[in-house]
């Protein structure tokens, strides 16, 4: 079943061609969440290995074990990718699977290696470009034990470093486009916060008396940070030069509007919210080289400081600003740290169905609301603050209900909006003078959603996990994202 849109007498109509000729767009997915394979090959444990196989950890109680089983199916990924038209596919590679135990001084996996190699020849040879990502959130699950992962950032370096230097080495000759994190403040604070993902440690449950979260969130965070510029460094020196290509950061960060946009006490708590979730990352990658200074006031010496030579490596490690959003939420000011929300700067986060706002029923879950005009300012926000060249890394949906390949939910009509919604302010935002290079819709197929486990949807792609093949069936949102592109993408 396929279907096609026509833009021509639409309100979309004068967006034809507003994005660059070379725009890359198609999906983006992870390692974990598709791969499935999850020890064979002689693949290491990953954190998410273990999680999964803790009882309890995951809401349907599901692991990963088959996943998508992308990693047996991955030639018939690319010919379906490539029916829907997409010019470019974002992917991770499982650093378990290149190097099962994690360290420096650990065996490279050849066969964990030759399957990338096969899918990046694949995606060449079909003319997809491959956008790579070193790390979403699958550290192996031997660093952890050995040394408590990125809460050693003294340790745990040297593993990160040459982890990407077999990367760039092995794939670097076809890989141009290269992400050293995916969304680290959300593996910062799911992981080491809230605790409701690997490597399930939270802060919450260690609150000392006066009320301050510990600082586990910030250490691991300014890992990431430190790691992800010394292996941009790395690549700059010692691979761009021949290789061409270039390496950056995927952040998080959903747009943060006041409740009321006339108090600026509401104002200034949204201001906040935005840095706490986006400046903590970006500020000192692509601003200052430094913590905004309202973390620095709330949280103290809670949070770690750059010395001057990680400040000065920082400071421009990225090549482009690559972004992940979703939704958008009010925020009210709250008087004091409570729990969560002294990670968050101390403010309440409503989403958007509290004004009415919402265009539900897509979703269930209060952090996707649909909410276009939020995505519009967040692209402006951030390109006013850092003035990068902007990749957009992941943006989708899921909806309620979505547990059989029915006609209803083939004919996804719900995400269709919300993809219509989204890509034209991101069209409306490049008119503007926002320099937006690439969108990556979330997700190409269905997949294992971390703790929520195969409930929840988000994919253009049906996939009907209780059979053993994992049956594909196209939903009609790819044809439509297809169609829309073609008509936003410049022809000459
Ligand atoms: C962001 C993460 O990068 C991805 O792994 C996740 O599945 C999607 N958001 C949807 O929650």
């Amino acid at each position: 079943m396929t279907w096609t849109h026509d833009f021509t007498s639409s309100p979309e109509a004068s967006l034809a061609g507003s994005l660059r000729k070379d725009f890359y767009w198609g999906y983006a997915t992870a390692a974990a969440q598709v791969e499935g394979a999850w020890n064979a090959d002689g693949k290491g444990e990953s954190i998410w290995d273990r999680f999964c196989h803790t009882p309890g950890k995951v809401h349907d109680g599901s692991t990963n074990e088959d996943a998508a089983r992308s990693y047996d199916l991955y030639k018939e990924d690319v010919q379906l990718m490539k029916s829907y038209g997409v010019t470019a596919y974002r992917f991770s590679l499982a650093w378990s699977r290149i190097i099962p135990l994690g360290g420096a001084d650990d065996p490279v996996n050849e066969k964990g290696v030759q399957y990338y190699n096969n899918l990046i020849d694949e995606l060449l040879a079909n003319g997809i470009t491959p956008f790579v990502t070193l790390f979403h959130w699958d550290i192996p699950q031997m660093l952890e034990e050995r040394y408590g992962g990125m809460l050693n950032q003294e340790r745990y370096t040297p593993d990160f470093l040459r982890y990407a230097r077999v990367c760039f080495e092995r794939f670097g000759d076809r890989v141009k486009h290269w992400i050293t994190y995916n969304e680290p403040g959300v593996y910062t604070l799911a992981g080491y916060a809230a605790g409701v993902h690997a490597p399930a440690r939270s802060s919450f449950r260690e609150r000392n008396e006066e009320g301050d979260s510990s600082t586990e969130p910030f250490i691991v965070g300014h890992t990431e940070i430190v790691t992800h510029a010394r292996a941009a460094k790395m690549y700059r020196e010692e691979f761009k030069p021949s290789q061409k290509g270039e390496i950056g950061i995927t952040l998080h960060g959903n747009y943060s509007e006041p409740w009321d946009a006339e108090d600026p006490v509401h104002v200034a708590a949204a201001e906040r919210a935005r840095e706490f979730e986006i400046a903590w990352y970006a500020d000192p990658i692509y601003g200052s080289g430094d913590y905004p200074q309202s973390m620095r006031d709330q949280l103290g010496d809670r949070l770690p400081t750059f010395t001057e030579e990680e400040k000065e490596l920082v400071k421009g490690s990225s090549d482009f600003y690559g972004m992940n959003s979703y939704t958008t939420f009010f925020i009210k000011n709250l008087d004091g740290p409570t729990d969560i929300n002294d990670h968050l700067g101390n403010v309440e986060k409503l989403d958007t169905n509290s004004k009415g706002e919402s265009r539900g029923p897509e979703s269930d879950t209060y952090w996707l609301r649909t909410a276009p005009w939020g995505y519009g300012k967040l692209l402006r926000w951030v390109w006013n603050r850092y003035q990068t060249p902007i990749y957009l890394t992941e943006n989708g949906t899921t909806a309620k209900g979505e547990t059989e390949p029915s006609e209803e939910i083939l004919n996804d009509t719900f995400r269709i909006d919300f993809y219509r919604g989204y890509l034209s302010e991101v069209a409306k935002a490049v008119q503007d003078g926002v320099d937006i290079r690439s969108y990556f819709g979330w997700t190409f197929t269905d997949n294992w959603e971390w703790a929520a486990g195969y409930s929840d949807r988000f994919g253009v792609t049906y996939v009907d996990f209780d059979t053993p093949e994992k049956k594909r069936y196209p939903k009609r949102s790819a044809y439509f994202n297809r169609d829309f592109f073609n008509h936003l993408i410049a022809k000459a």
